[in-house]
């Protein structure tokens, strides 16, 4: 069962961090959770007015942030590890620094989050980390095939650490959400290929979801305790669908890269 509303009082006086809060999903998690009663620390590469500047492939950085919000409140009770980049294209148009960037944003900054929260939240005796992976973490599909490689590392190392961390009170959720309406439709394009065509059209999908019906399923969900926030429905039918008949899927994602090269040569 999938819950809609976090109980009331839940998130008050909680202390959470959130990495890419500056913008789109991180923005809106940051915005639910302050309205929900918790103190957040915003920590982004642009960080904006009420943001500290925080790059998450920095492993000393994560931890000193860590440290201080540690050492100001007394308790760090949730970590959201979203910063996270995009690539899209071909992969033989890859070059190794961008494989080697998206694995340090994506799979390392998560690493960097854990290495240094996950420990304060067994002292503690309970916490929530929050890892923002992607429908790309549990379906793959080509022409974004770094990120995909990142996401299914970050559903994997979210779903195994959950099963160690649940005996010390620690939950640990990741976040699988289709199209996002978010800066990032729009980044990490580095051949013909577009993002919003990759993300709506190509899959059917006519709106991204709105960040803060996102956010506000996730708190939610992590009030719940819930393994992965699987979003819109759509998602949850494909997923499925991927899990009764992985063969099927794998032949639509055939055709799916096909449609985005068309889409593609359309353009040039
Ligand atoms: N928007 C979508 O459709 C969608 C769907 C599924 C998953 N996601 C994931 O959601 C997360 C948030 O993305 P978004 O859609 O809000 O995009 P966004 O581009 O609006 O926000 C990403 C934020 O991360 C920050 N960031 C990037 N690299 C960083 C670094 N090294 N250190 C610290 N901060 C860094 C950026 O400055 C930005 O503020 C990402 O992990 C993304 O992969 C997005």
């Amino acid at each position: 069962m999938r819950a809609r509303t976090a109980p009331a009082g839940w998130y008050d006086g909680q202390v959470a961090i959130v990495t890419g809060g500056g913008s789109g999903i991180g923005a809106a998690l940051v915005r639910s959770l302050r309205t929900a009663g918790a103190t957040v620390v915003v920590a982004d590469l642009e960080p904006g007015a009420d943001g500290v500047k925080l790059d998450v492939t920095d492993a000393a950085a994560v931890q000193e942030l860590v440290d201080d919000v540690v050492r100001e409140h007394g308790r760090l009770d949730l970590l959201f590890n979203n910063a996270g980049i995009s690539l899209i294209g071909e992969t033989q148009d890859l070059s190794l620094a961008q494989w080697n960037q998206i694995i340090d944003v994506n799979i390392r900054g998560v690493v960097h989050g854990v290495a240094a929260a996950y420990p304060v939240m067994l002292r503690q005796g309970g916490g929530h980390l929050v890892n923002t992976a992607s429908m790309g973490g549990l379906m793959a599909a080509g022409l974004l095939t770094s990120y995909v490689m990142t996401k299914h590392a970050v559903v994997g190392l979210s779903l195994a650490l959950r099963s160690e961390a649940a005996a010390h009170g620690v939950g640990v959720t990741a976040i699988c959400p289709a199209a996002v309406e978010t800066p990032i439709l729009d980044k990490g394009e580095f051949g013909r290929v577009r993002g919003r065509d990759y993300f709506l059209k190509g899959q059917g999908i006519r709106r991204p979801l709105d960040p803060d019906v996102l956010a506000a399923r996730t708190l939610a969900a992590v009030a719940a305790g819930e393994a992965l926030v699987v979003e819109p429905v759509q998602s949850r039918v494909a997923w499925r669908l991927q899990r009764i008949a992985p063969g099927f899927t794998q032949r639509a994602s055939v055709k799916f890269v096909a449609k985005q090269r068309q889409l593609a040569a359309r353009r040039s």
